[in-house]
């Protein structure tokens, strides 16, 4: 579960930084997308990188999945029985929607996809034009697809507050200090990303990006 979580962590991070070069403007956002294509050239033909980072986050999100089932399956295991009086369920907001929370994100990765990568649901659609593409998604007259992306995220930020608590817990913060220590570190993380991420469709809906 954590091994795959800190890959796809670590992909969020690079993506997240990747997508504020859209503030730098069209030509340099439209040369990184490009150099995305090259990496590894000319070792490694073109997009070969790109359908190697591919393959590497389609097994990560499938293990991911399946870890998260498995461990499910013990905690129910280890109590057969279940409870007749169910107590009223623990933890936090976030510990609690992991399941649905990755259901959805699951679900925004694959409409991102047909959207920015496939074009098939974007108005330009154009992969050579990736700067053009991300300001026809979020133009204001798509305030809706804005809006998508926004639960999106924020269920995004939800699961990974939870995901990295219990990565950081595992790695050793567990005595009670640790404990808030970890619970303070996954929660500036988590809404770090999620700013990082929202500033791009709102930059383009107020028109400080177009
Ligand atoms: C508002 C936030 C986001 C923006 C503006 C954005 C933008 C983009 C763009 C422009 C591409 C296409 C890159 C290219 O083909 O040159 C892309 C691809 C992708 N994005 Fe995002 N993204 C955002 C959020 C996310 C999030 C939250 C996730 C994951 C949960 C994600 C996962 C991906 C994946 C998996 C690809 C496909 C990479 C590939 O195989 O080509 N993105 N994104």
């Amino acid at each position: 579960m954590a091994v795959t979580g800190i890959l796809l962590v670590l992909f969020l991070i690079a993506h997240m930084l990747g997508n504020l070069k859209i503030f730098t403007g069209a030509t340099a956002f439209n040369h990184y997308a490009g150099w995305l294509r090259e990496i590894g050239a000319p070792l490694l033909p073109s997009t070969g990188f790109l359908w190697l980072q591919r393959v590497g986050l389609l097994v990560a999100v499938l293990l991911h999945i399946w870890a998260a089932t498995v461990l499910a399956l013990r905690a129910r295991a280890a109590r057969p029985v279940r409870y007749a009086h169910r107590k009223k369920i623990q933890g936090s907001y976030a510990a609690r929607t992991m399941r649905w929370g990755g259901v959805i994100i699951l679900l925004f990765v694959v409409y991102h996809i047909l959207d920015l990568t496939t074009g098939t649901l974007n108005p330009v659609g154009d992969s050579t034009r990736p700067y053009a593409n991300v300001v026809a998604d979020f133009a204001p007259g798509r305030w809706y697809v804005t809006l998508f992306y926004t639960l999106a995220i924020v269920a995004l930020g939800f699961h990974l507050r939870h995901g990295v608590f219990s990565a950081l817990r595992s790695l050793g913060q567990q005595t009670p200090r640790g404990e808030q220590r970890a619970r303070a570190v996954a929660l500036v993380f988590a809404v770090a990303l999620c700013v990082g991420y929202l500033l791009v469709p709102f930059a383009v809906l107020t028109g400080l990006v177009s």
